[in-house]
């Protein structure tokens, strides 16, 4: 994305900055001013205290809404073809997500939908998704390869993410995710699968994205094969990730700490000796709570996992089979309502918890040098947004100081 713009940002009645000098979890000023020059914020403060040298900005009057950085969202499938609503149905019947991707549906099913889409189909469908994703005040996102499980498919999906980040005004992270299951042609030799995502798929994704990600669970990788993919991809140059213990325990989140991993998501079967280890190795927790949501499971501790002290981040995960949600949000609600965080530590996590998850430090806040993302509530404070959730609460987007 390359827009850049000036803008000044008045009469707000809340700001969330998430700046630790200023008081509480989100450092919120009352009855504030935001002034962003060329696409980064330059001053924050109280709206009786503009300096005259932002008068003549162009200017948003926020109107007494509360006002929030935009929303990171650090942990999404948003790119692939077709649509799985008929699965979706035979699960609401009865049968598991296990029992359809072992009989080759599933995540499978999406694979053979993404081979046979053409790169425009597939950026065209995204890039419908992701304004979506904006208009509820997304501004960065996180988008995963890992439906097209051979080097042209994986290297079209992310081309399509590289072009949505060109072409939208939005800041996409690329993922590879090469190792999201065996796909059917490889059943039988997993090895091969495995040496092709380490070796030339790899080598063709690699320049394509920031961070690799492995599916370590039951029905996908084990410990052993995903520490294999992730020491390659690290070792040329991107961060790691992993969708950890969300179908069992298999020990993939003590993994991720082991190798000090940016984040390990999902964490619905983690223990605390788990979290312990991923607190001590600064792994981020990327909570999905619209996967519990969509599959009608049971939620992960959310509570438990804040206290361990680890960072936690909130995601959509949206993707064609466990969670088709793009609003962070009714994620932000679905927390605060059935994982025990509270408000503030929920909106905390959907922005400062996402950049950190992400690595990112230039946003996710609202301070001097940060990125000038922001969502304007049609609400007064940020409690309204699971106070009153799938409320269209989001009145305005700033995107790098300008308002789309
Ligand atoms: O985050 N767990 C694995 N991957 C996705 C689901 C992908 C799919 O079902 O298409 C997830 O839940
Ligand atoms: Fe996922």
């Amino acid at each position: 994305m390359g827009i850049v713009s000036d803008l000044l940002v008045v009469d707000i009645g809340q700001l969330v900055t998430n700046d630790p000098a200023r008081p509480g979890l989100l450092g919120v000023v009352e009855d504030a001013g935001v002034a962003i020059a060329d696409g980064l914020v330059e001053w924050v403060g109280s709206d009786a205290d503009v300096p005259d040298r932002y008068r003549d900005l162009p200017r948003l009057d926020a109107g007494g809404a509360a006002v929030l950085p935009g929303f990171v969202d650090p942990h999404t499938h948003l790119v692939f073809g077709g649509d799985r609503s008929e699965e979706f149905d035979r699960q609401l019947r009865g049968e598991s997500y296990e029992q359809i991707l072992e009989g080759g549906g599933g995540i499978l099913s999406t694979v053979a939908a993404t081979r046979a889409a053409s790169e425009d189909q597939l950026f065209d469908e995204a890039a419908a998704r992701v304004w979506r994703m904006m208009a509820n005040g997304t501004t960065t996102v996180e988008i995963k390869s890992g439906y097209g499980l051979d080097t042209e498919t994986e290297v079209r999906m992310l081309r399509v993410a590289n072009r949505l980040d060109e072409t939208l005004p939005v800041d996409v992270v690329p993922t590879f995710l090469g190792a999201h299951v065996v796909p059917c042609e490889a059943r039988t030799d997993r090895d091969a699968y495995i040496n092709l995502v380490c070796g030339p798929m790899l080598d063709a994704c690699a320049p394509l994205a920031r961070s690799c990600d492995v599916f370590c669970d039951e029905a996908a990788f084990s410990v052993a094969e995903a520490r294999r993919v992730l020491v390659a991809a690290r070792s040329r140059g991107l961060d790691v990730r992993i969708h950890a213990d969300q179908l069992g325990r298999v020990g993939a989140a003590a993994l991720a700490a082991d190798i000090h991993a940016a984040s390990a998501d999902h964490l619905d079967h983690a223990t605390n000796d788990d979290l312990v280890l991923m607190q001590s190795s600064g792994t981020a927790a990327v909570l999905l709570p619209a996967v519990s949501f969509s599959m009608r499971l049971p939620y992960p501790d959310g509570r438990a996992i804040w206290d361990s002290g680890v960072s936690v981040a909130l995601a959509t995960d949206c993707n064609p089979g466990t969670a088709n949600v793009e609003s962070m949000p009714f994620v932000i609600a679905l927390a605060v309502l059935n994982m025990g965080l509270a408000a503030d530590e929920a909106v905390w996590a959907a922005t400062l918890g996402g950049a950190r998850a992400l690595g990112l430090d230039d946003r996710g806040h609202v301070v001097p040098g940060a990125i000038g993302d922001l969502v304007v509530l049609d609400a007064p404070t940020h409690l309204h947004i699971s106070y009153r959730p799938a409320v269209d609460i989001v009145a305005a987007v700033v995107k790098r100081g300008e308002i789309l």
